[in-house]
């Protein structure tokens, strides 16, 4: 088993063939379909851009990425945070994908992931405005979410996923505290 001084995160190329990228298996099946079938061609079309961790001691293996993409959201989703008056659109960043690897979990990966999702989400905000990062959380995954500090935008129910939002400066403040 590799440390994690052996795992790199680079931004995924649609036309590098990725070690294992088929092989993908983080124990969702949405998305190692999506890895194997549409994540080359979502990238290729700018619909999002992509991170991936590699393994350089396992021949750069494909173990972990995400996908972040420009979204909007209507202010009156947002009445949980309490945010006052607001435009009805609302521009954000979303984090569409986020897997890593099973043989890989529990070593801190997911949270590395997050780490660059908040920091390319503030990058991004120096240059345009971004109001907070959205994703819909699936149910495996909503505690990891609330422990990252996101909050729910609707009631959780079991049968459909989560949508969920974190305000940009609890962002920039996450991210100081975890540099
Ligand atoms: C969610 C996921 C990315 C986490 O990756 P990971 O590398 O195992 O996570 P980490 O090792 O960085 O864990 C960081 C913390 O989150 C916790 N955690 C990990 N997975 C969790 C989960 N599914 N639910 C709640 N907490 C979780 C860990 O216990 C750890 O807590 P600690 O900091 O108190 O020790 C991974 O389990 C995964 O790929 N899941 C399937 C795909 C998925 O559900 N994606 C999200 C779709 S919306």
């Amino acid at each position: 088993m590799s440390g994690d001084d052996d795992v790199v995160l680079e931004q995924y190329k649609p036309d590098k063939t990725y070690n294992k990228q088929k092989r993908f298996d983080c124990e969702n099946k949405t998305i190692n379909k999506f890895v194997s079938g549409s994540l080359k061609k979502q990238i290729r079309q700018k619909l999002s851009q992509c991170f991936v961790l590699l393994d350089t001691n396992n021949a750069d293996r494909f173990i972990g990425f995400y996908t972040l993409s420009a979204f909007a959201i209507n202010a009156s989703d947002l009445e949980a945070l309490s945010a006052g008056s607001l435009p009805s659109r609302i521009p954000c960043s979303r984090l569409i994908m986020l897997g890593v690897d099973k043989n890989y979990k529990g070593r801190g990966l997911g949270k590395r992931l997050m780490k660059s999702v908040f920091l390319k989400t503030i990058e991004a905000a120096e240059k345009i405005g971004i109001y907070g990062l959205f994703l819909d959380a699936d149910e495996q995954a909503y505690t990891f979410y609330l422990d990252h500090g996101f909050i729910a935008l609707q009631k959780k129910v079991k049968t459909k996923p989560t949508p969920m939002f974190l305000h940009i400066d609890t962002i920039r403040a996450a991210f100081r505290d975890s540099a």
